[in-house]
């Protein structure tokens, strides 16, 4: 099974695939880095997490990192070791691709160098994380990567090291204008931490086929969301990797056959971080307005960066897009509960876009920005819908706008979040169960 996120991430897909685990043996990481940031609460206990897959905090869960994630081996090994320090067994059971390409200290001086540049010559900014996520994937894509697999063979990693660094550095202090780094304090830190992480490295796609064999559930976890994916989300106000659930099967190593069920997750309203269009924003800075209630009460802040995210209504136009190109089956809706008191609820059914009306996200970002949503409007619940379990629980009103999202969307609602924890959760078909 697939979970996907299908706006623009922060969809609070960790909590789901940590409920899911619950049916599984092993959980996947297939792309993205420490760019995404998921959140647990267990037990009222807050845990965040960026590169370990969400099923770490289930005993005995098997968690792979796949060869389509970039790695930070030094933020990777104090994962570990936050973990390891609330108590969490996470080296006996964690397998790292020995393809994964690294992200080093030049990539996130790079990532910085020219978020900066593009600010101050007028670009813009993407409103990247800031932790060289995407110049660690052009150098997987210009095949210079240095590779997990590559910190096995000191002599090997040096030389490529040193080819990599000049490279870098001559961006760096040419047209960046920023700071050159130096190569001994790399490479003895790589060392350092290759040495702790070393145990780990696998060959992941096998050890997936033999989980496989054995007739294990194995969850695929996505990262950032559709809408933010490199080929088909808002370019290029987008991360550097596929997150659609296609890519599962090629970032992790295995084949489709796997993929048998996508489970898109989706949040009542919508939100996003860093810069880029966002048809059915809302301002959230004025009290007493819906969207500072969304920000407020969904506290919509990201858990990696602290941004305050923006935020605005459900759109459903947008999420066909998403539909269609996951191959969704079935849909979680998650913070149910932050729409509770709005007396009405909006969703976006469609645009107008140069006098046209359509409904489906357009592919340009240019023409998403001149999109005008169109709402349909529900009136909203005054019941609080917070930590409820059962589908016949949830007020009249809440029931008939998840009803008509489903219709407009044409997926059906298998799973409703609405809370934090484990157990604020509502299914409806079990998504284990097909
Ligand atoms: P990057 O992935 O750091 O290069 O950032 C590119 C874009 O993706 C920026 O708009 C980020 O805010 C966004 N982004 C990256 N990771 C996440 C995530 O986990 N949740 C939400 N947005 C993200």
């Amino acid at each position: 099974m697939v979970v996907v996120g299908t706006q623009w991430g922060d969809e609070g897909k960790g909590k789901v695939v940590d409920w899911l685990t619950d049916h599984a043996q092993g959980v996947v990481r297939f792309q993205g880095g420490h760019n995404a940031g998921h959140t647990l609460v267990i037990n009222g206990r807050k845990t965040a997490l960026q590169l370990i897959p969400s099923g770490v905090m289930r005993p005995g869960v098997a968690c792979y990192i796949g060869n389509g994630v970039v790695i930070d081996p030094v933020h990777l090994l104090s994962e570990i070791e936050r973990l390891e320090a609330i108590g969490v067994e996470v080296r006996s059971r964690l397998f790292i691709s020995e393809s994964c390409p690294l992200i080093l200290p030049f990539h996130v001086e790079v990532d910085r160098a020219r978020e900066a540049l593009r600010e101050s010559n007028g670009t813009g900014k993407i409103g990247t994380t800031g932790k060289g996520i995407g110049p660690a994937y052009e150098d997987k894509v210009a095949r210079r990567a240095l590779r997990i697999q590559d910190l096995k063979h000191p002599e090997r990693f040096a030389q490529r090291l040193r080819d990599l660094l000049a490279l870098h550095n001559h961006a760096l202090g040419g047209y960046l204008g920023s700071q050159e780094l130096e190569f001994q304090p790399i490479y003895d830190q790589a060392m350092r931490v290759a040495a702790q992480l070393s145990p780990m490295f696998a060959d992941v796609g096998y050890a997936l086929h033999l989980s496989h064999q054995r007739g294990d559930r194995l969850l695929f976890e996505g990262a950032q969301g559709t809408l933010l994916d490199i080929d088909h989300g808002t370019y290029p106000f987008v991360t550097s990797s596929n997150c659609v659930a296609g890519n599962a099967a090629a970032g992790a190593g295995v084949g489709p056959q796997m993929l048998h069920y996508r489970l898109g997750i989706t949040k009542a309203y919508t939100t996003r971080v860093g810069s880029g269009p966002f048809p059915t924003e809302l301002p959230i800075d004025a009290p007493g307005t819906v969207g500072y209630h969304l920000s407020t009460v969904g506290q919509e802040r990201g858990t990696v960066t602290g941004r305050a995210r923006r935020c605005g209504w459900l759109d459903a136009a947008a999420l066909k897009r998403s539909m269609i190109i996951n191959g969704i089956s079935g849909l979680c809706i998650t913070k149910l509960d932050v729409l509770d008191g709005l007396q009405e609820v909006k969703v976006c059914t469609g645009y107008r876009l140069d006098g046209q009306l359509i409904d489906i996200l357009p592919l340009d970002a240019d023409d998403i920005d001149r999109c005008e949503p169109v709402y349909e409007t529900f009136s909203g619940w005054t019941e609080s819908t917070a930590g409820l379990t059962q589908w016949a629980e949830l007020p009249i009103k809440a029931r008939q706008y998840l009803e008509r999202v489903q219709e407009m969307i044409g997926v059906p609602i298998d799973m409703v979040s609405t809370g934090p924890d484990r157990d604020h959760t509502i299914v409806l078909r079990h998504p284990f169960q097909h």
